[in-house]
């Protein structure tokens, strides 16, 4: 799991239709986000389904280091009793921030303008991943990060004495560096403000104002203008975490390829900023609907039915879309594995900097199980093969990365010989019941060293 235990070889492969609900786990970002806005606020946030994967518990515990009270009530019900902001106590031991880049670089951000040093690490897979990004807008604050060459973890970070409030531009479409930022500046005097030229997911700036944070958007000429103002005083919380799309795009997936499928994924949150594959996989002429569509806690949701579809055809991702399905391009390809022609996905050279470089893991798997898949620096495309055309029969690296390893196993559920993976342990960073999901659904996909 996340990179510490021994690696769970898994196979998939092709059999009955999937039927039935798939009730997937909470959203990973508003969870980490739940945990640490909690901790910064006064009192007790209640947090209702959160999703219990190693990355957010990997937050929970950090949480506690800083002086948070983080109390797992059961059944998804949590609560966080926070110290307020500025009010992080110094950890007595390094924080090991697991597999997570969302949980590292938030955490980063909200201790920045603390007077403390902390010193994080992660995984192989997290070590690896560039922090320059969040430490450079933190330095502007007063911080002094000291990390590894290329400004990778181990990283000790000197918090800032007299934080002074920042004016930032984001460089790169970034949620996790944007919401490093705002974190930072809440413990800031006066105003923060952070520019984006593309929006990125804005689970920050909508929970920030929920805690009673004074939290503006102006969307200008130069991008989304965000201006937050700082030592707010944040008021407790009751939090209902939505069920997180990108965990939902795998059962939707998988229906939408194995053959006689009908799946209901219910109570989907369909934030603009997070739903471009749904859009794109319909563009696709994939059999998707969104039924009983509504709002709840001001997000946009609706439960997702996924048929069989076999006859989708390749299509140029808007590369303006990137940013809403970041984290789905990798089950992308595989759809567009046995779609007919080629599905075309630039302005995408994030994707080189996740858990793992999701191009070369997904391009390597591909090839591999048959796929013709080209790649450039920011772009790659897939051919497909069509329906009873991809051979599979391999075994993919998973690459210490959850969505690579969920990825080549809903491909097994269509190619002609089974698919397997080096190691499926990374499933549990965000999605722990995905094989139990997947199985009662009808899914072939087993841990094949049992
Ligand atoms: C996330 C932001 C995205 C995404 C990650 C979650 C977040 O990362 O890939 O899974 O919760 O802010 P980037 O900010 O690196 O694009």
């Amino acid at each position: 799991m996340s990179g510490h235990g021994d690696p769970i070889p898994m196979i998939s492969r092709k059999g009955g239709p999937l039927k039935g609900e798939a009730h997937v786990p909470g959203d990973k970002s508003i969870s980490h986000r739940s945990l640490i806005l909690g901790a910064m606020a006064v009192g007790e946030t209640k947090v209702t389904g959160l999703l219990e994967g190693q990355d957010v518990l990997d937050t929970g515990r950090a949480m506690e280091a800083f002086g948070a009270e983080v109390v797992n009530h059961g059944g998804g019900e949590w609560s966080v009793h926070g110290v307020g902001v500025g009010g992080f106590a110094e950890p007595e031991n390094v924080i090991d921030c697991g597999n997570s880049g969302t949980g590292v670089r938030l955490i980063m951000g909200a201790m920045a303008t603390c007077p403390i040093t902390v010193t994080f690490t992660g995984d192989a897979s997290l070590n690896g991943r560039p922090m320059g990004r969040v430490t450079d807008p933190l330095a502007l604050f007063g911080t002094v990060a000291v990390g590894r060459e290329g400004g990778r973890l181990p990283m000790t970070i000197v918090g800032a004495n007299a934080p002074v409030p920042v004016r930032y531009t984001v460089p790169v479409p970034s949620a996790q560096v944007k919401s490093a930022v705002l974190l930072a500046g809440l413990n800031a005097p006066g105003e923060t403000v952070v520019i984006e030229k593309e929006a990125t997911r804005d689970h920050t700036e909508r929970m920030l104002v929920g805690f009673g944070a004074d939290l503006s958007v102006e969307d200008t000429d130069e991008g989304r203008v965000i201006t937050l103002k700082g030592q707010p005083e944040l008021k407790p919380q009751t939090i209902i975490v939505p069920r997180d799309p990108s965990s939902a795009a795998f059962p939707v997936c998988a229906a939408l390829l194995a053959e006689g499928s009908d799946v209901l994924v219910p109570n989907i949150g369909l934030n603009p900023t997070r739903a471009g594959l749904f859009y794109t996989l319909q563009e696709m002429g994939a059999d998707l609907t969104f039924e009983n569509m509504r709002e709840e806690g001001g997000e946009p949701v609706a439960d997702l039915r996924a048929k069989y579809s076999p006859d989708m055809v390749g299509i140029e991702v808007p590369p303006a879309r990137a940013a809403s399905m970041i984290d789905e391009y990798p089950v992308l390809s595989v759809v567009a594995a046995f779609a007919e022609g080629q599905t075309v996905m630039k302005g995408v050279k994030e994707l080189r900097v996740k858990e793992s470089d999701r191009i070369d893991a997904m391009a390597k798997g591909l090839r591999a199980a048959g796929v013709t898949v080209d790649e450039g620096p920011d772009w790659w495309t897939v051919t497909g093969a069509g329906f009873g055309n991809v051979a599979g029969g391999i075994t993919a690296q998973s690459c210490l990365d959850h969505r690579i390893a969920m990825s080549f196993l809903v491909m097994g559920l269509a190619t002609n010989a089974p698919m397997s993976v080096d190691d499926g342990g990374p499933i549990a960073t965000s999605f722990p019941i995905f094989e139990g999901l997947m199985t009662q659904l009808g899914a072939g996909i087993t841990r094949s060293n049992v």
